[in-house]
């Protein structure tokens, strides 16, 4: 479908519109890529799927620190794709270019699915950001990145993130729990005071936020678990959720050595 489509622009006469393939960054572009730019397309493109920082959960796709250089689905902890583990090759700057623009025609039968290739306007400088964040730029974060870290955080969650607060306040989150003695099944739901409560009476929680890297995180703490571990602390970035999502399998962590968490949104709650 692809090639059917850009031999329809070529002979249309919409070469120049819809363009030759972009020419990959150089390093100067790379470092003189605009930082908010950058940051606002992983958000908006990327972070429903991805976390960048060391130690970051895998979501639905594998956390990417540490990307450049690593052999292609190679991620520690996650399943990859047969076809992506066959690629081959390792990532760098070109093949994550690449990538971006045409997953499938880099990595044909990877399940990586995307809306649509990162427009070029966006392309540079989310490359950027995304070398910055996963430990792969030899240049400094740029000032701009610490000097608006700032949100404004005066405001309650409820009204900085209305429908990642309302999705969570409402619904229910569920786990399953995999561990060496078998699984631990229970369900929790976050409350508006701060706490959380669970279907299991043993289990007690917390939640709040915290800020890194101008990034705001969700986090939360259970304890009381029939199961080892009995405790559980959690942190996801916010973005991470602003697009609000239902399904019984969201997000896997390893929690300690030997143990796989699932995590998923139920509409509703008892
Ligand atoms: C809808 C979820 C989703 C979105 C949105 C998404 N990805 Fe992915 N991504 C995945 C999945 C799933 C995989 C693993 C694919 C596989 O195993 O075939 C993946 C794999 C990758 C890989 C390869 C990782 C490796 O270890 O080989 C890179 C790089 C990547 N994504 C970057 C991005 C960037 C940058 C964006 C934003 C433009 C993005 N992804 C948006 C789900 C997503």
């Amino acid at each position: 479908m692809h090639r059917g489509l850009f031999i329809l622009c070529t002979t249309g006469g919409l070469l120049f519109a819809s363009g030759a393939p972009a020419a990959v960054p150089t390093r100067d572009q790379l470092v003189a890529a605009d930082y908010q730019k950058g940051r606002t397309a992983f958000q908006q493109r990327c972070s429903a799927c991805h976390t960048l920082a060391e130690g970051g959960s895998n979501l639905v796709g594998p956390n990417l620190w540490g990307l450049i250089g690593r052999k292609a689905g190679a991620s520690p902890d996650f399943a990859a794709s047969e076809a992506l583990r066959s690629a081959g090759f390792e990532w760098d700057v070109a093949r994550v270019w690449a990538f971006l623009a045409g997953p499938e025609q880099l990595v044909p039968g990877n399940r990586m699915l995307i809306p649509e290739p990162v427009p070029e306007a966006d392309r540079t400088a989310l490359m950027s950001f995304m070398l910055l964040e996963t430990g792969a730029a030899d240049w400094p974060r740029p000032a701009a990145a610490t000097a608006d870290q700032k949100v404004d955080r005066t405001k309650p969650l409820s009204e900085r993130y209305p429908s990642f607060y309302n999705h969570l306040m409402t619904n229910t989150t569920r786990y399953r729990m995999e561990t060496p003695d078998g699984e631990v099944r229970f369900d929790t739901y976050f409350n508006a005071d701060g706490s959380v409560s669970s279907s299991e009476k043993s289990i007690r929680g917390f939640w709040n936020t915290v800020e890194r890297r101008g990034m705001e995180f969700f986090c939360y703490a259970l304890d009381g678990i029939p199961g080892k571990p009995s405790q559980l602390v959690e942190c996801f970035p916010i973005a991470a959720m602003a697009i609000p999502r239902f399904a019984e399998q969201l997000w896997t962590s390893k929690p300690v050595e030997g143990v796989t968490l699932h995590g998923g949104i139920m509409a509703g709650r008892p």
